[in-house]
């Protein structure tokens, strides 16, 4: 059998026309081995260009090549169109009308939202924002703060102490100490933070809960103007109608020492005082021992005098919102925290 150019575009043609009927990538692909593979019918052309004579050779083999090159051409642009088909049918099941996926928005924690209204309020009576370590000591926890060895606050049953001796902070007052041995006297700071103890864990105690230190140390600093910068900021958080009321208590860094409550009708059980927060006239002792730390005499307690407070922050949130139990805080429940948003 003479191979023959008629031949070899007949190949041609058939090839054309399987391409054309190949519906998916797979069948095209069969076409594409069926006529180019290493034994395909328009490859095995090839090898018979031997076996020609010398006139036919060029002829046929340019003919070859228009073949190949055509077919090669042809199932590309098939494969292209299939493609194309492919994609357009995917999309055509989008509506594009419909609404999105809404992003998720956090919200403030009530916690933190009751701090920062409560820091708002003291910067506008002008108090700056001080800082301390969770991890502390005894002498900033305790000794420098007047409380004796044998305070019960010390206990290891009170007490988270790490096995080097230090403990987490029992309360924020650890800041005064640090706030006065670092700067000199006229002070007026607040420290917002986290306390520990190792309370039995129940509606209202947690191992972990949060105060608002402040303290104020100037010349003349008196009770009024405790009583005064405590009761702006009840009126100013609960609402003009909040009372005050001073009860006078014991803390070893303060004398005298008062713990005060708060009753407004505004807030939910409105005839009842509620316990908010520790306070009192700085103690001179404890000026004694910042002086001492500091080998100065900047805190000379006949000059300065100052008061100092710990404001219990979970409790105030539970007042303000309304919340029954101090765990619903460090729970993480979408279902409560939502309700502050
Ligand atoms: N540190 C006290 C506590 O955690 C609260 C307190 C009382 C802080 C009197 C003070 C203060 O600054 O003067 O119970």
């Amino acid at each position: 059998m003479n191979p023959t150019p008629h031949a070899l575009e007949q190949l041609r043609d058939l090839a054309l026309k399987e391409i054309g009927e190949a519906n998916d990538e797979q069948a095209l692909e069969a076409v594409r081995i069926r006529y180019l593979g290493k034994v395909g019918r328009i490859s095995l052309w090839s090898e018979q260009m031997k076996s020609l004579g010398k006139e036919e050779k060029p002829v046929v083999g340019k003919l070859l090549n228009e073949v190949r090159s055509t077919v090669t051409g042809s199932i590309e642009q098939r494969a292209s169109a299939l493609q194309l088909a492919k994609e357009a049918q995917a999309l055509s099941g989008v509506d594009v009308s419909l609404p999105g996926t809404p992003a998720e928005l956090g919200s403030i924690h009530p916690l933190t939202q009751m701090l920062e209204r409560s820091i708002a309020i003291f910067r506008r009576m002008g108090f700056a924002l001080a800082d301390g370590p969770d991890v502390d000591d005894e002498w900033h926890c305790f000794d420098a703060l007047n409380t004796p060895p044998d305070h019960p606050a010390r206990n290891e049953q009170d007490t988270f102490y790490l096995p080097d001796g230090r403990l987490l902070r029992t309360h924020t007052s650890t800041v005064q100490i640090r706030t006065m041995t670092a700067a000199r006297p006229p002070i007026r700071v607040i420290a917002p933070g986290a306390a520990y103890r190792r309370d039995e864990v129940d509606a209202t105690h947690s191992a972990q809960f949060h105060q608002i230190e402040g303290l104020y140390v100037d010349e003349n600093v008196s009770v009024a103007d405790l009583k005064g910068t405590l009761e702006y900021l009840m009126r100013e958080l609960f609402g003009p109608d909040t009372a005050v009321r001073f009860r006078p208590h014991y803390f070893p860094f303060t004398e005298p020492s008062f713990e005060i409550d708060v009753k407004s009708k505004a807030l939910k059980g409105g005839e009842q005082w509620i316990e908010v927060c520790g306070s009192g006239m700085v103690h001179p002792a404890v000026f004694e021992q910042v002086n001492v730390a500091r080998m100065d005499n900047a805190y000379d307690p006949e000059k300065w005098t100052g008061f100092a407070f710990g404001l219990g922050m979970d409790r105030l949130a539970m007042i303000l919102f309304d919340i029954p139990d101090i765990r619903f805080f460090a729970q993480n429940d979408l279902r409560f925290l939502k309700q502050f948003a």
